[in-house]
């Protein structure tokens, strides 16, 4: 199986400790659980950044990476919770100091309840401490105390500027890991487009997308989105509760998370298998933007380019549609199109699904660069209630979503196992229809 190892994880602490430089200090703590109802926990994620540096998915836990005269030497200290065999029969296996070092490489180990106790000694040879300002406001006033209880001189920074850019541009691995994803959540996309049926209920095409994740080892890397019909055009539809009803689109906005890392694809496609007139010629103008944005997915081009590219062509076509009148220039200018594109056309992808890295740097626009990984997803909402437009069209709503990696061949599109040509959703679903 694909899988991080150890050795990655001890790379991307090394060069941590590097752009910190020496006498520094990083501290950075995991998520806690989340509690759901009476004794009951929703299933647990680790944080991405704590994970991206340590590969360690308990609860509880607080890394601490540490430089002294020499950047290039870094001490690893991990806290995590000790071994106890009563709880562990209730909540399972835990690594305990032991394992933190055996299996997950750290230099020296302490219960995560000595943290306050032990991290004195450490922040003590330290000139600078970074950690995740801002992001937990009891940790914040705990590290601060800690500073200030024992006089201690030091300088603190942000910690995500430095990790958020190292997330970013992923490894060969990383892409691999991505990659599986993306195949996987195509999978099912092509599982929900196979199983359809007029009157279905969304939440069971939902269940298709699951079980598809559920046999590869995923889960969901957000909540899935089964909108049919108008449903379509509620950007964060999350309930898929509706029947499904011959005549309507479906779409469906449905990823997994493998190995802790992302994809993100929507599909959009008709419940009887054939798009009607006014579905297919708003769908084919979604597509058309959505081809030429991935297309400028290329090194050096500013971030923003394929965002340009959409709404430039959504708004020609929908002046030549006459859903939009006037001057294609004023109507860009005014951002007219935002009455039926309201969302940017993407944003980075990773462990999580909407990725660190910022989309500005400094200095101005980012430019892309070999190894990111940005999603494409144009799209055009028609609300039902829009009485600008003729009642054909109301209604529709569609997007098409893909996973991009910036390589120096071009764009890779790593979801290009599902179908979205016009033709081959039809011949798709043609060939399922009656099974
Ligand atoms: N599924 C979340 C998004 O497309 O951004
Ligand atoms: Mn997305
Ligand atoms: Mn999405």
């Amino acid at each position: 199986m694909l899988k991080l190892t150890q050795a990655d994880f001890a790379v991307r602490r090394l060069e941590l400790a590097r752009k910190m430089g020496a006498h520094s200090i990083a501290i950075i703590a995991t998520n806690a659980v989340s509690y759901r109802n009476s004794d009951v926990d929703y299933k647990y994620r680790a944080d991405s950044s704590f994970y991206y540096l340590t590969g360690f998915p308990e609860p509880e836990a607080i890394a601490v990476i540490q430089t002294f005269d020499d950047a290039d030497e870094y001490e690893y200290t991990l806290f995590c919770r000790e071994r106890d065999p009563e709880l562990e029969i209730w909540n399972g296996y835990r690594e305990g100091l032991e394992g933190a070092k055996s299996a997950y490489h750290a230099d020296a180990s302490y219960a995560i309840d000595d943290f306050n106790e032990e991290v004195v000694e450490l922040l003590s040879h330290a000139h600078k401490v970074y950690f995740r300002v801002g992001h937990d406001a009891d940790f914040d006033i705990r590290i601060t105390s800690i500073i200030q209880q024992h006089h201690l001189k030091l300088s603190l920074l942000q910690l995500d500027p430095i990790v958020d850019v190292m997330r970013l541009i992923k490894s060969d691995k990383e892409i691999g890991l991505m990659k599986k994803a993306a195949e996987i959540s195509a999978l099912a996309h092509t599982k929900a487009m196979e199983s359809v049926r007029n009157g279905m209920m969304e939440y069971e095409l939902e269940a298709e997308l699951n079980y598809v994740f559920g046999k590869h080892g995923c889960v969901p890397a957000y909540g899935s989105i089964v909108g049919s019909g108008e449903n379509g055009c509620i950007l964060h539809y999350v309930e898929n509760n509706k029947k499904i009803e011959d005549g309507q689109l479906v779409l469906i906005d449905a990823g997994c998370e493998y190995e802790y890392y992302a994809s993100d694809i929507t599909r959009t496609f008709p419940v009887n298998g054939v798009f009607s007139k006014e579905q297919r010629i708003i769908y084919q103008l979604v597509l058309d933007a959505q081809l030429a944005a991935i297309d400028a997915v290329r090194i050096g081009n500013p971030y923003r380019k394929p965002h340009d590219i959409v709404v430039r062509i959504l708004t020609q076509g929908l002046l030549e549609l006459g859903l939009l009148q006037g001057n294609l220039e004023d109507l860009i200018g005014d951002e007219a199109y935002r009455q039926f594109y309201m969302h940017g056309t993407g944003h980075w992808l990773g462990l999580d699904v909407h990725d660190v890295g910022g989309y500005k740097t400094k200095e101005g626009p980012r430019h892309y660069e070999a190894g990111m990984v940005v999603t494409i997803e144009p799209g055009i909402y028609i609300s039902p209630q829009d009485t600008t437009v003729p009642e054909k069209w109301r209604g529709i709503g569609i997007r098409i979503e893909d996973d991009i990696v910036v390589t120096s061949e071009g764009p890779q599109v790593l979801t290009a196992s599902v179908v979205k040509e016009i033709d081959h959703i039809e011949a798709l679903m043609k060939s399922t229809a009656n099974k």
